[in-house]
């Protein structure tokens, strides 16, 4: 009877209410008390309060749970909604999103039919009739949610890859088996793109060579005539292109490719135009919707609302100009979704998605859109990208860094210029230092990428709620660290600006 009163039901719905209000009780303070975004705890310094958990003993009470739940996890989390997190795409959350989550899990839909959702199934749907308009991608259009980028990219190429089969067969004078052609399949996408796209590609059973990537401009975005000498190439060499993926939003730079002459080419060769916008998708909602124009040429298009929608993982979508071109994901099981319920026009999710059983993940996006409005959350997705432009300024007229690109979007690879001159690797070591040395720290979290084969550092910036006196801060302490590694290894003394001294420096104050 005690195991009993922990299931969630009609006599057990008074616990389920003092249970989630000690939780949230003690996630606000969490939030609300948070002083840095980290505590700079080190996996070998955590991991014995984890693992020396019995899990074999229950506490059996959720107080005794949350306790020690606040030592291996609350305490040491890294916060997003601190606004020093300056590394990932995470975004801080928006409360009605949160609010969906806590009826996602309390009510459990699960979406793969419509016995199993019911409303569920029509609000996902809503959801993606208005993404693909707010795409222009035409009446035809539809789409499905899924657990993130990743996902998404990969239901797009599994279907840009079977329309390639199916017109490769339809278009050879003699009878071609699948096998013999996807030697032949080839991706090109830039050198910018997000590696889930050589992770489908091989998921997808093409070979390692399949990808081709794009040179980039000094923008960091596609060069439209290295892609249109690429697309002659693979049809001169019998080649079948079966996509190509522009990205909306790079991953380092936030650059988004040349969509429109992209668009342009994938018609004159007849090709599957998918555009990777996990991070870009943002602008559907804002005032640079300008940006995207373009996209909604595309074949496929890859959406996370959880980069620059504020919605918590997951809450992602793969929207498809033409619904037919689902069916290549369509399978059905008698003790599922017999054939005969899509002939009686039952709406069952699974027939278009990779997934079966499948989080109410649309309700997030639905409640945010309901309460706070499409306008409110490109609000917050433009203040971060004039934040981005504001540090890009920053970094500019700052000479202890130099910046890589003028962002698009709400990203800034920079590194620490050494004042005297020093070998390229000793510049790599001092930056990667001060990122490591920031992150023991606590103080704030920033990412590091390779450019060029050297180690920069990333700010990724999507917390309105970061001033420009935060990241002014956070690169007093990047110069700080860079400037003590340096001269040790030195021996000498950086002495252009104050927050290069060998001695700790206090970050201005926000
Ligand atoms: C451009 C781009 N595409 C795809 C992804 C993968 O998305 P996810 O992490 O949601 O799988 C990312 C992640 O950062 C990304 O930046």
């Amino acid at each position: 009877m005690r195991s009993r009163s922990h299931l969630l039901n009609d006599r057990t719905a008074e616990h389920y209410r003092r249970s989630l209000t000690e939780g949230i009780g003690r996630v606000a303070e969490k939030i609300a008390g948070t002083e840095h975004p980290f505590t700079g705890i080190t996996p070998s310094q955590l991991a014995p309060a984890v693992t020396g958990i019995d899990l074999e003993e229950p506490l059996g009470d959720p107080a005794a749970a949350l306790d020690e739940l606040e030592d291996i996890y609350l305490r040491d989390a890294v916060y997003f909604h601190h606004p020093r997190y300056l590394a990932h795409l995470n975004c801080p959350v928006v409360i009605p999103a949160v609010l969906g989550e806590a009826v996602i899990s309390a009510v459990n839909s699960s979406m793969d039919t419509w016995d199993q959702s019911a409303g569920g199934t029509l609000v996902e749907r809503h959801l993606i009739a208005w993404t693909a308009e707010r795409i222009g991608l035409g009446t035809a259009a539809d789409g499905i949610f899924t657990s993130g980028g990743t996902q998404s990219n990969l239901q797009a190429l599994l279907l840009a890859r079977e329309e390639a089969c199916r017109l490769a067969q339809k278009n050879s004078a003699k009878p071609l088996r699948k096998p013999e052609i996807l030697p032949r399949l080839r991706v090109l996408t830039s050198e910018c793109s997000h590696f889930s796209i050589e992770k489908a590609a091989t998921l997808l059973g093409l070979g390692a060579e399949a990808v081709v990537s794009m040179p980039c401009d000094d923008d960091r975005r596609m060069r439209p005539s290295a892609l249109a000498a690429e697309l002659e190439r693979c049809e001169r060499e019998d080649l079948v292109v079966m996509a190509v993926v522009a990205t909306a939003g790079t991953t380092d730079f936030g650059s988004i490719d040349p969509l429109p002459d992209i668009a342009e080419l994938c018609e004159r060769a007849g090709t599957w135009m998918h555009v990777d916008a996990a991070y870009g998708c943002g602008l559907l909602v804002s005032r640079r919707r300008h940006l995207l124009d373009g996209i909604e040429r595309a074949d496929s298009v890859t959406v996370d609302y959880h980069k620059s929608f504020f919605q918590p993982v997951s809450s992602s979508a793969v929207l498809v100009r033409d619904q037919a071109a689902l069916r290549h994901v369509t399978y059905h099981a008698d003790y599922l979704n017999p054939r005969r319920m899509a002939e009686n026009a039952i709406p069952n999710q699974v027939d278009k998605s990779i997934q079966t059983t499948r989080r109410f993940d649309a309700l997030k996006l639905w409640l945010t859109l309901r309460i706070m409005g499409a306008a409110g959350v490109g609000e917050l997705f433009d203040e971060v990208v004039d934040r981005a432009s504001e540090a890009w300024q920053l970094l500019r007229d700052d000479p202890r860094f130099e910046v890589v690109t003028r962002p698009q979007l709400s990203t800034l690879v920079f590194r620490y210029l050494p004042p005297q001159p020093a070998s390229g690797t000793l510049a790599d070591e001092v930056n990667l230092h001060a990122r490591q040395a920031l992150f023991a720290s606590g103080e704030a979290v920033v990412a590091s990428t390779v450019v060029d084969g050297r180690h920069y550092l990333k700010f990724t910036l999507l917390n309105p709620e970061t001033s420009i006196d935060d990241i002014a801060a956070v690169l007093d302490l990047v110069a700080e660290h860079a400037g003590r590694r340096l001269t040790a290894r030195q021996g000498g003394l950086d002495s252009r600006r104050p927050g290069t001294d060998p001695e700790p420096v206090h970050p201005r104050a926000s």
